[in-house]
Order: C-alpha cells, then sequence, then structure tokens
C-alpha cells in the first residue's frame, strides 16, 4: 500500500505471520531516472522475504527496466500494477487505465517476463467503472502472457474504497485461469478469511487497510491468536514502528508519514481519543516516544524485548547513493 507498506510495515507483517509482503507501488520512470527516493523503496532486508516488489507505469521497455533493477535488489516477485485508481498514476496510462487496453497490459507482462527470471504477477482492480467484468477477459491473456499468479481486488477504479468488494467476481476468475489467483480486499477477520476462501477457491487472500496499525488482525487471520492486544503491547509496537520508521525514512520525512498511524494504532477503542489527536501535534518523535511511554508505563520494558528479538537484518547492499543507506 502506497504511503503505508514501508520496510518497519512489512517486517512487522512477517513477524505476526503474514506468508508474503508487498513493498509500496514503485514508479518505473522514477526508476529510469534514478530518483533517489524511489531508489530508496528498493531497499530490501534480510528478514523480509519472501517479498514482492511492485512496479507501475505504462511503457513496456521502461517496466522491464525496472524489473530487473527490482529483481537485482533481491525482491522474490515482481508484481506489477494495474489497479490504482488515483489520477495521478491514471492520467500517465499507468495503473487501473490498463485495464481498459489489453493489448499494452499483455505487451508489458510479456516483456517485463522475459526480462526477468523470478515469477512476475499483476495485481488488479475489476474495470474502470462500476458494473465492470473487465478483469476477467483481461486475466486470462495476462496469463497467457507469462503471468504467474493474479490478485483481484474486486473493486472498480471509480468506486475506490466505497461499497464492497465483489468477491463472486474472484470465484469467476479462479474458474478461468491455471495460476493462483489471490483475493483482495474486506479481508478483516479469519472468519471473512475462510469464506472468501471457501466461496471462491482463492489461493491465498490479502490483507491490506486491516492490518494498518494493527497486526493483530493478521495474527487472527492465521489462526495463531485472537487475544485483543494489551494497551502495553499496543504502545510498544507503536514505539518499535516509529523507530523504524526514523531510522528508514529519516526523522523529518517519518514525522509527518506517521501521523496517521498515530490513529490507527490508538484507535479501535484502546486509548481516548484525545490522547491520539495530542500525539499528532507533537513536534518530534523524541517527544512522541517520551509521551507514549509517560502514559502507558511498561511499554518501554517491552519494546526493549521488541527491540532486542528484532534487530535490524542486514540490507542487502545496491549501489545507491550513500543518503538512501543514511535514512533519508
Ligand atoms: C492507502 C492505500 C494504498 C494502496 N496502495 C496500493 C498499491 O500501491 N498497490 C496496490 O496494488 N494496491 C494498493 N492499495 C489497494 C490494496 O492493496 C487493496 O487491494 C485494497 O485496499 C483492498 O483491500 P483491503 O480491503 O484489505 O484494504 C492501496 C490501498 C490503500 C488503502
Amino acid at each position: 500500500m502506497a504511503g503505508v507498506s514501508v520496510q518497519a510495515f512489512r517486517r512487522q507483517g512477517r513477524r505476526f505471520g503474514a506468508g508474503l509482503v508487498c513493498s509500496e507501488m514503485v514508479s518505473c520512470a522514477g526508476l529510469e531516472h534514478r530518483n533517489e527516493r524511489t531508489l530508496g523503496y528498493l531497499r530490501i532486508a534480510s528478514d523480509e522475504h519472501p517479498l514482492a516488489v511492485q512496479i507501475f507505469g505504462s511503457n513496456s521497455a521502461t517496466m522491464a527496466e525496472a524489473a530487473r533493477m527490482v529483481e537485482a535488489a533481491g525482491a522474490d516477485l515482481v508484481d506489477i500494477n494495474f489497479g490504482c485508481p488515483v489520477k495521478k498514476v491514471t492520467k500517465t496510462g499507468a495503473g487501473a487505465t490498463l485495464l481498459d487496453d489489453p493489448a499494452r497490459a499483455t505487451a508489458i507482462v510479456r516483456t517485463v517476463v522475459d526480462a526477468v527470471s523470478v515469477p512476475v504477477t499483476v495485481k488488479m482492480r475489476r474495470g474502470l467503472e462500476n458494473g465492470a467484468r473487465t478483469c476477467l477477459d483481461l486475466g486470462p491473456r495476462l496469463v497467457d502472457a507469462g503471468a504467474a499468479s493474479l490478485t483481484l481486488h474486486p473493486r472498480s477504479a471509480r468506486q475506490m474504497y466505497t461499497g464492497e468488494a465483489d468477491h463472486s467476481l474472484t470465484a469467476e476468475l479462479v474458474e478461468l485461469v491455471d495460476v493462483p489467483v489471490v483475493a483482495s480486499g474486506d479481508i478483516t477477520s479469519r472468519a471473512r478469511a475462510e469464506t472468501v476462501l471457501a466461496t471462491t477457491g482463492a489461493a491465498a487472500v490479502m490483507v491490506g487497510r486491516a492490518a494498518q496499525g494493527n497486526p493483530w488482525a493478521i495474527r487472527e487471520i492465521v489462526g495463531d491468536s485472537d487475544a485483543e492486544p494489551s494497551r502495553v503491547e499496543v504502545a510498544a509496537e507503536l514505539l518499535l514502528f516509529v523507530r523504524e520508521t526514523a531510522r528508514e525514512l529519516g526523522e523529518q520525512r517519518a514525522t509527518s508519514f506517521l501521523k496517521k498511524f498515530y490513529g490507527w494504532y490508538l484507535g479501535r477503542g484502546r486509548f481516548p481519543r484525545q490522547f491520539k489527536q495530542e500525539l499528532t501535534q507533537l513536534q518530534t518523535l523524541g517527544e512522541v516516544e517520551e509521551r507514549l511511554c509517560a502514559a502507558v508505563p511498561g511499554a518501554a520494558f517491552v519494546l526493549a524485548r521488541l527491540e532486542r528479538q528484532n534487530a535490524p537484518a542486514a540490507e542487502v547492499e545496491l549501489d545507491l547513493p550513500i543518503s538512501i543507506y543514511g535514512g533519508g
């Protein structure tokens, strides 16, 4: 998830039981131009595997070059984005726009498959307009072009995140292709995951928003534990997330990036609303840490244990500018 699936989020997902994690979407044009921030998306830690890195773009050759860089960075899968509904992306002919451009979409998949030796997968929406069934026409063609797996988020691009994901389309897609289909959309609990798997025949489910500030949802979905986390656990996980994100993005970028996560972690009735608001108004991450530790005695102790157990893993050394490794 763009703006969410930073390395700290992915490592946390793995720790709580996710079988596969995915990067934020990475612009192939940004990689082509060696944009420093874009290159930063290719930092992969050794404890993230298996990891998919997702690329987006509309030009086959540029996508192929991006895929080669992704493979060289150590990704286990290259995923292609044919689902992003955001205007900034669709107006360039990338993301969901490609659902209505099957010739170009299949050419991109074929070229990327030829460029790398890791599996190439595709993530799609159902189509551009409400009620569209484009994914059922395009999906088999993408498999013919070499896609090793398809993930379907069965909402239209127009819907953005409103309404419900219509997994009857996922079931139809499963019938049409002989590669694993992954169901994405509204998977929020083990019960929901079981229903979607049973009714669609999908090979796996993908968890998005339910895991934001809530890795315990993953633990519940994989069947490890349905215990609600204590306040101490929540605060300690948030503190670890703050520290890891600061290391990854640098203090300045992390400060604004993290604000939305305070609500996600501390909401769900776990902490008073006023406390979340207070955290978002603090100027530095040091102050956020102090405030959290003061409000939740015991959090610092649990944090120390988490840090011992989750020491930063080795990262693949890339030939990238030094500042990328310096956090920002
Ligand atoms: C903030 C945000 C960013 C997202 N970014 C991406 C992205 O970069 N690539 C992608 O394939 N899907 C992206 N998605 C869509 C999710 O992967 C997923 O398909 C969708 O949110 C439905 O699943 P959910 O109900 O589990 O969240 C994003 C969703 C959200 C909410």
